[in-house]
């Protein structure tokens, strides 16, 4: 797999719907198989920039957060699978449930909270950080990985 993109010069979001939008364009380039790790903090916009992925793999439909009930899949057959790793304990707990086969469906993965499985994720992994601005509104996102990094 090619690095998709590798860039630590940060991007600025001033709206929630800019960094939808900005996910949007950024997913059309992404190949199945591909993991995306999102980091941040509560209110970062992980969810928001997974509903940005969507709009872009051209999945219809709302796209919410899948905190309580760990994974949602979109797409028929499945395009994008959504996981939130905040409330599980460990890799252990995500290796059970699963975690090599989610992987293996050739769908593109996404993971909030992805520190929580870290061991677990491949080396292909494409990590977005995403910070809160100085703005009520301003997001600042950085991107690093993909293959070879
Ligand atoms: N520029 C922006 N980009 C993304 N979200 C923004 C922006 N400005 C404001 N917001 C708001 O910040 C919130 C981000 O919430 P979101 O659920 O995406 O966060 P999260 O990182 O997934 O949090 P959690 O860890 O609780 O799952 C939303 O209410 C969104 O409208
Ligand atoms: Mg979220």
């Amino acid at each position: 797999m090619q690095p998709v993109e590798s860039n630590p010069i940060p991007y600025r979001f001033y709206a929630a719907a800019e960094t939808r939008a900005w996910a949007a364009a950024w997913a059309v380039g992404l190949p199945p198989g591909a993991v995306v790790a999102l980091h941040g903090e509560l209110g970062a916009g992980k969810t928001c920039f997974v509903q940005g992925m969507a709009e872009g793999l051209g999945i219809a439909g709302p796209v919410t957060s899948p905190t309580f009930t760990l994974l949602h899949e979109y797409g028929e057959p499945v395009r994008l699978i959504h996981m939130d790793a905040y409330r599980l304990s460990g890799p252990e707990e995500a290796e059970d449930l699963g975690f090599e086969e989610w992987l293996e469906r050739g769908a593109i993965l996404a993971v909030e909270w992805p520190e929580r499985i870290s061991p677990l994720l491949p080396s292909h992994t494409l990590h977005i950080y995403l910070e809160l601005g100085e703005d009520v509104e301003e997001r600042v996102l950085r991107i690093t990985g993909g293959a070879g990094a």
